[in-house]
Parts: structure tokens; C-alpha cells; sequence
């Protein structure tokens, strides 16, 4: 009798096993890739790189879901994927689907609950207390740190001008970290001047660490790293890092303890920090952060606004040094709003600088630093296509290959063109998402964007950006050779020279 009960669970499982797989065919056999399925890897094989290009999957499988009309799906291993590479369903993926992918667990070893990755109920009341802080009226007034922060940076670019060739990437990724460290924390860390700042040291050992995780899928679990030599290190920079913000809080929380707030500066004078807008955010919701909500959300401040800005503006800065036409029609730009003088850049400048966004945007587009992201389905959605997609397909955003996709783009679409930002919209309006779409899309975008145009600006009036002096003609035309771990790099590591400008 039991038997027979265990054997009725079991074919009833198995039943309930099969409808819900059976929908998974469906959708495959709809949108399937043009490639081989193998038994048990299914696609997998297409995800290996050749020759340490961590970017030929994603091209490969967008320009495959761009021959497909859009979107194609494909088994990794037993699990379904789809890739999207149009503008349409992309939006309707993001705007229902809230959940990101298991890739990035790991990343919340660092972070924890921080928004950025966390489940979709930890998520969304915090994205409640985080949305306002990145107001235009706060932003507006980090401008003056930017400028502070780039000025020092064109100056310490000083040494280098008229000289070999040489990496911006050292000078562009402290520039952002000082600033971002500066707006979130309200601490100068000088780390420009100071490369040797514990706090520093142990961000980039984490960054790096967590990049070199990402593509070494045999250290996902958990488990298996804790057991690396490795991981000791990890866990000691990680606690570097989390002493230093919780010293930070601590003494903030103190102050505010002690005395009155004032307006739009803090106790001591000084511009209201991230920090500061984040207790006050959390004070308005039903529960306040508590110490550990404060460092986490701060964490994800920090880790989600210093590379990415720094990528994006070192891709700019070698597209700058390929590209002298654009790069002149810049300079002229600037000459216009600067003329002579080296006062400082203020917020009223920031909407000036026209050519200079699009210069901005058209390298975004190019080589987005964040070139995909992840959703899980969980609930039916149907696509534009008129496709239901259910519970357990996976998808991937395919921002590179949206960008890429001659359909929106045109024939000239790998060509760096600055002007197609500015001759009117876009053909859709969509088709441009760097910082992903709504409902859990970047926060900082208008912050990456002021931060970005601050610096370049700075940069850009002092000095004009050569490409390295090693590279032909025929090399210069080529597109660059770029990587992939957390996000979009420069394998050259932005390599430029430099050259003082005479006015
Ligand atoms: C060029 C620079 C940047 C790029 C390309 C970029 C891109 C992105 C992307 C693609 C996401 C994920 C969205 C998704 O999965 O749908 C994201 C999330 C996020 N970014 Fe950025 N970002 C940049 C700079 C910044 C900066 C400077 C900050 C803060 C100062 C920031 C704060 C955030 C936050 C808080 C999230 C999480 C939003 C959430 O999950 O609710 N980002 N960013
Ligand atoms: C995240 O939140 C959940 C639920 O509140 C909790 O169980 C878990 O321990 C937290 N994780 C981390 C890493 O703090």
C-alpha cells in the first residue's frame, strides 16, 4: 500500500514536472538559436571565449537574437535562457521582471542585502529610501566636487604631457573613487595623491578579486571558496573595508545625536555627503536603517558609481584620442564656454556642454561598461511578440547588442559618431540603455553623467589626447579589443598620450 502511494506522489511529481518543462520547449522551440543542442550542455559551449575575449558570447548570441528578430533563447545546460537584443522586449522583460540572476550572488558576499542585488522584498523598500537621494537638487551640489576632485587630476596629468605613451586608467579610477568616496561618505581620501590609502588598497584588492570569481564559475559556490587560500585575503580587505565605513557612520550618527540638522550642510559646514540624505530618507520610511542597512547601501554607492564612471570616461577619453575631428569640434566647444580662463566649472556649465554629452553617449553606446544584465521570470509575461514566457526562464539584457543592432542603428553602426545624439531622437526611443530601463534601472545615471562630463571637460581644456605612439593607421581604425568580467574593459588599458594645448 505504501508503495503504491510513494509510486502515485511520484508520477503525479514527475507529471507536474513535465507540464511545467513541457511550456519551457514551447518557448524554446519558438525563439530556439540557430546552433547545435547537445545532450546534457545544451548551448553551453557557445558561452566559451577564445583567446581571453570575455565578450565573444554575448556579441556572438546578439548578433544571432538580432538575425532572429530580436530575441533567441538557448539551454545552458538544464536551463532555459533567453537573450534580448530589441528595445521592445527588453522593456517589457524590465518592467515585470524584478529578480536578477544567480550569477551575481556572490557579489553580495561584499555587499550583503545592498540593494543592487539583493531579492526583490529587500529591494524594494530600499530602493524607496535610495531613489530620492540621487534628486537633481543633491546632485547639483556634488558639481563643486567634481570640479575640486578633476582639477587635481589635470594636475597631477601634468608630468605626463608631451611624454611617452601612458594608461589613463590609474588617474580616472582614483578621480572617481575620491569623488564618489567624498559625495557618499564626505571624506577626502586623496587617493589621487595618495594611491597607498588602506581604504583604497582594499577596495581595488575587492574589485579585483570579485571580477577574477566572476569568470571562474568554479569558485561560485560559497563553499568551495571559503576553502581557497585566497579567500583569507578576501575576507580581510572585506573587513577593511566595512571597519572603515562603520567608523564613518558611527561618528556621523553621533553628530546627528548631538546636534540640530541644518539645510543643505552638515554640522561641520561641510555639503550634505550621500550618508547625511540616507539617514534622512530612512527617517521618512516606517523603520529606520539600521547601522548595517546604512554601510550596505552605502557599500553599493561606492562599488556601483567608481568603475563604471572610470570606464566609461577612459573609453572616451581613447575614442577622444582616435577621433581628432571630434575631438577638435570638443575643443571648440569648450573654447565657447571657457574661453581663455581656468575658473572653475559650475553647474550652470554642465548644460552647455552639448557635444561633449553626445561624445559621452556615443561611447556608451560603443563600449557600454555595463554591457548586459539579468532578470529571472517569475510570473507569465508576454513579450511584443505575442510569446508568453513563464516561472524559471532566464534572461539575459543584451545591452551591447541592442547597441550594436544596425536595425536602430544603421549600416554605419560600429562607426563613432557623436552626431547622432544630437540630429534630432533617436529612431526609438529605446534603443539607447546603458544605465538598463525601469523599474530597478541605474540610480546614479545622472550623477555618472555629471561626474563624467566634469572630468573630461577639466581634462579636455588643459590637454589634447593622442593615441599611443605604437599604433599604425590601419590599427587606429579598428574597433577596440575589450574584455569582460564584472564589466566592459579596455585590454590596451586605455592607453593614450597626451599633449599640452596652446591657447
Ligand atoms: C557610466 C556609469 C554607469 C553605468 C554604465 C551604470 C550602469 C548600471 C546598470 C546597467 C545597472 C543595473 C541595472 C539593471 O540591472 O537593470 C546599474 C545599477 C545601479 N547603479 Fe549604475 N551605472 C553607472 C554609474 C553609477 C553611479 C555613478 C552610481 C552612484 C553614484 C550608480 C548607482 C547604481 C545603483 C544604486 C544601482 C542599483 C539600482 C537598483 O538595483 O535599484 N551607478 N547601473
Ligand atoms: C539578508 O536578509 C535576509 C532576510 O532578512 C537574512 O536572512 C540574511 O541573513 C541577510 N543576508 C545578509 C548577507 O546579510
Amino acid at each position: 500500500m505504501l508503495w503504491l502511494i510513494i509510486l502515485l506522489l511520484g508520477v503525479t511529481a514527475c507529471v507536474f514536472y513535465r507540464v511545467r518543462r513541457r511550456k519551457l520547449y514551447e518557448i524554446y522551440a519558438q525563439l530556439q538559436v540557430r546552433a547545435t543542442c547537445y545532450p546534457v550542455i545544451g548551448h553551453t559551449y557557445l558561452m566559451k571565449n577564445s583567446d581571453g575575449d570575455g565578450t565573444v558570447w554575448f556579441k556572438s548570441l546578439g548578433r544571432l537574437a538580432i538575425e532572429n528578430g530580436g530575441v533567441i533563447s538557448a539551454w545552458i545546460v538544464n536551463k532555459l535562457y533567453l537573450v534580448v537584443a530589441d528595445p521592445d522586449t527588453s522593456e517589457v522583460i524590465l518592467k515585470n521582471c524584478m529578480e536578477k540572476g544567480y550569477v551575481t550572488q556572490f557579489i553580495r558576499t561584499m555587499i550583503g542585502n545592498g540593494s543592487i542585488f539583493a531579492a526583490v522584498d529587500i529591494w524594494r523598500p530600499r530602493r524607496k529610501v535610495l531613489a530620492p537621494v540621487f534628486s537633481m537638487k543633491n546632485l547639483n551640489e556634488f558639481v563643486k566636487v567634481f570640479d575640486k576632485q578633476s582639477m587635481i587630476m589635470a594636475d597631477l596629468l601634468e608630468p605626463m604631457a608631451g611624454g611617452a605613451d601612458f594608461s589613463v586608467w590609474r588617474y580616472f579610477n582614483t578621480y572617481t573613487f575620491d569623488s564618489v568616496c567624498e559625495t557618499t561618505l564626505g571624506i577626502d581620501l586623496n587617493s589621487q595623491k595618495n594611491p597607498e590609502h588602506k581604504f583604497l588598497i582594499a577596495f581595488d584588492f575587492v574589485s579585483q578579486e570579485l571580477a577574477k570569481r566572476m569568470v571562474s564559475p568554479w569558485m561560485y559556490p560559497e563553499f568551495i571558496y571559503q576553502l581557497m587560500p585566497r579567500y583569507k585575503q578576501f575576507d580581510y580587505h572585506r573587513k577593511v573595508i566595512h571597519d572603515f565605513v562603520d567608523e564613518i557612520i558611527k561618528i556621523k550618527l553621533q553628530q546627528l545625536s548631538t546636534c540640530p540638522k541644518g539645510d543643505n550642510t552638515d554640522i561641520n559646514g561641510t555639503e550634505k555627503t550621500f550618508l547625511d540624505m540616507m539617514i534622512q530618507s530612512s527617517d521618512r520610511q516606517e523603520k529606520k536603517y539600521s547601522d548595517l542597512e546604512l554601510r550596505e547601501e552605502l557599500m553599493v554607492i561606492v562599488m556601483a558609481g567608481t568603475d563604471t564612471s572610470a570606464v566609461g570616461a577612459s573609453f572616451a577619453a581613447v575614442m577622444l584620442s582616435r577621433h581628432p575631428q571630434v575631438q577638435e569640434k570638443l575643443h571648440h566647444e569648450l573654447d565657447d564656454v571657457f574661453g581663455n580662463s581656468d575658473r572653475a566649472l559650475t553647474v550652470e556649465d554642465l548644460p552647455n556642454l552639448k557635444y561633449l554629452e553626445a561624445v559621452i553617449k556615443e561611447t556608451l553606446r560603443l563600449y557600454p561598461p555595463v554591457p548586459l544584465t539579468a532578470r529571472e521570470v517569475t510570473n507569465d509575461v508576454k513579450l511584443p511578440s505575442g510569446i508568453t514566457v513563464v516561472n524559471g526562464v532566464s534572461v539575459v539584457l543584451d545591452i551591447w547588442a541592442m547597441h550594436h543592432n544596425p536595425t536602430f542603428w544603421g549600416a554605419d553602426t560600429e562607426q563613432f559618431q557623436p552626431e547622432r545624439f544630437l540630429e534630432g531622437p533617436l529612431k526609438h526611443p529605446l534603443q539607447f540603455q546603458p544605465f538598463s530601463l525601469p523599474m530597478r534601472n541605474c540610480l546614479g545615471y545622472n550623477y555618472a553623467m555629471m561626474s563624467m562630463k566634469t572630468m573630461l571637460a577639466n581634462m579636455l581644456r588643459r590637454y589634447r589626447i593622442l593615441p599611443p605612439s605604437h599604433m599604425n593607421e590601419r590599427e587606429l581604425k579598428e574597433p577596440l579589443k575589450v574584455t569582460f568580467d564584472v564589466m566592459m574593459r579596455h585590454i590596451d588599458n586605455y592607453e593614450v598620450r597626451l599633449e599640452k594645448r596652446i591657447k
